[in-house]
């Protein structure tokens, strides 16, 4: 039997699954580490932290399994996107990442508007200038570390940094490397243009593959530390998103894909170069050769729920803790309890900004419509909707493009939750299924490592052979109607505010 690696470097956790070649959990484990907030607004992680993370979980997932290191073919490697690491000549990490939901690059996104107009922008890189990507970060470091962007000798995304640790390599992929704001797109390589008219040397970026082609096998020191043998491939990968398309199936027109993780995510397969003028939702290329992909980012999901519980739900993680269960089974019976509306109170999941459909680094989280008669359930139901409402907003932009989306299916931690996917049956107004596999991006990593490595013929392929819907989650009567209204207000709240965040960003 052969075997594949998938490691996904999240926000909250690197997570390491080892699957057989028909795609069964042999074993898996994830390790968390923090997430810096030196600043309202910034958001930072150690890239040590990660690399220590996948060294431990690769070796629990070998000692674990006690299959043979020569039996373990290849690795794929997803990860959070557009994070910036920079290393310098010996190699080692200059400064902490400043990773994909930091909001501090307003300035910069607006000195990029004057070196290239917004529609040179979208034309090659598919996107307009935006504050969470990398390219705003590179120009931060350069206007207020230039000690530190002088030293800089490899820019890399954080799961590239992790290829880089385990082969020596520098070297991407399309789909991680199109949320840079440095790749041409529609060509799928670095862009000459964009790289002089920000002034950043080509030769501090990688090579870039396609997803499922081989980048490199293990050095001789990460085989000692990972307890893997040193022929293991190591494929290109995908960003967490593109990553979670393939372990969900998403690989041909018509799918789509919901995750709520830390982020939440709307993703549709497109095999031509959709982009949305107004830049609302972004255009990458995928981890399908030869497609690309829309989606709609909503910066505080999973984080939003996260934060709630850690400042206002200790009780419930002692117990928890103390009952060997898992804090958010009691959360989910608490929102289950809470009528849609939540008796009239909408949530703003807007803690990091926003970005669809917003685009708006400044705005920020709010309780609208508290009273007297709420209780913590009523406000653990509502940050759940206000996600729900953001999401269903990038459904509706891919739909505005003419995106077709005849299925969804839903992933990522909070994908896991009834209450959450019955709401958004709702308010998607159509069915939203689970696979049987609940692996998601290490999944579809671990996929793109067996199509590198010759096991499958090609991702589609595989998807075809390993990936089966578990169960569906239909809309429910009546619901919609009642969201209808609670949504509408929720984005009239939104243009209410706007000017008042502006006001409060400047305070
Ligand atoms: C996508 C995005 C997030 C991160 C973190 O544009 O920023 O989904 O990849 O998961």
């Amino acid at each position: 039997m052969n075997y594949l690696i998938g490691i996904d470097v999240g926000t909250s956790a690197t997570k390491t699954v080892l699957f057989d070649e028909t795609a069964n959990v042999i074993a898996s484990a994830s390790l968390a580490y923090p997430l810096y907030q030196p600043q309202n607004g910034w958001a930072e992680q150690r890239p040590e932290d990660w690399r220590d993370a996948v060294f431990t979980t690769v070796r629990e997932v070998m000692e674990r399994s006690g299959v043979n290191p020569g039996a373990v073919r290849g690795i794929g490697l997803s990860g959070q996107m557009h994070g910036l690491v920079m290393l310098d000549e010996s190699k080692e990490v200059i400064r902490p990442s400043i990773i994909w939901c930091d909001q501090r690059t307003g300035a910069e996104v607006e000195d990029m508007l004057r070196r290239m107009p917004r529609k040179r922008w979208i034309e090659i890189t598919a996107n307009p200038p935006l504050t969470g990507w990398t390219a705003a970060k590179i120009l931060w470091v350069k206007k207020n570390e230039p000690e530190n962007y002088k030293r800089c000798r490899h820019i890399l995304l954080p799961k590239d940094y992790i290829r880089y640790v385990l082969t020596g390599e520098f070297a991407t992929e399309v789909s991680d490397a199109s949320g840079m704001q440095l790749l041409d797109v529609p060509a799928r390589g670095w862009s000459k243009e964009v790289l002089e008219v920000l002034d950043i040397d080509p030769g501090l970026l990688g090579q870039v593959y396609e997803s499922c082609q081989v980048t490199g096998t293990l050095t001789e020191e990460a085989a000692r530390r990972t307890g893997l043998s040193k022929e293991t491939k190591v494929v290109g990968g995908a960003g967490d998103n593109a990553a979670a398309a393939v372990g969900t199936g998403v690989v041909r027109d018509g799918r789509a894909f919901t995750t709520i993780g830390t982020s939440g995510v709307v993703f549709a397969h497109s095999s031509r170069v959709a982009i949305d003028p107004e830049g609302r939702v972004h255009t990458c290329c995928c981890a399908v050769p030869n497609a690309w992909h829309v989606m709609g980012v909503t910066q505080g999901a999973g984080l939003s729920l996260k934060w709630f519980k850690d400042q206002l739900c200790q009780d419930y993680s002692a117990r928890a803790e103390k009952e060997g269960r898992d804090v958010y089974d009691w959360i989910n019976e608490d929102v289950a309890a809470v009528p849609a509306g939540s008796d009239r109170l909408i949530y703003l999941p807007y803690l990091m900004g926003e970005r669809t459909p917003h685009l708006d680094p400044d705005c920020r989280g709010v309780f609208f419509g508290l009273s007297a008669i709420h209780q913590r359930k009523h406000l653990l139901r509502a940050v759940m909707e206000g996600v729900a409402y953001s999401l269903c907003d990038c459904k509706e932009i891919l739909q505005e493009m003419g995106i077709e989306v005849e299925g969804m299916m839903a992933c990522g931690g909070g994908g896991k939750s009834p209450v959450w996917r019955q709401m958004l049956a709702d308010l998607y107004r159509c069915p939203v299924k689970t696979v049987s596999q609940e692996e998601g991006p290490a999944l579809g990593a671990a996929i793109l490592a067996g199509v590198g490595c010759g096991l499958y013929p090609d991702v589609e392929t595989a998807c075809d052979r390993l990936i089966g819907e578990k169960c569906a989650t239909m809309p429910k009567e009546g619901q919609a109607e009642v969201y209808e209204k609670y949504h509408r207000l929720y984005q009239n709240l939104y243009q209410s505010l706007k000017r008042n965040f502006k006001e409060l960003a400047r305070l």
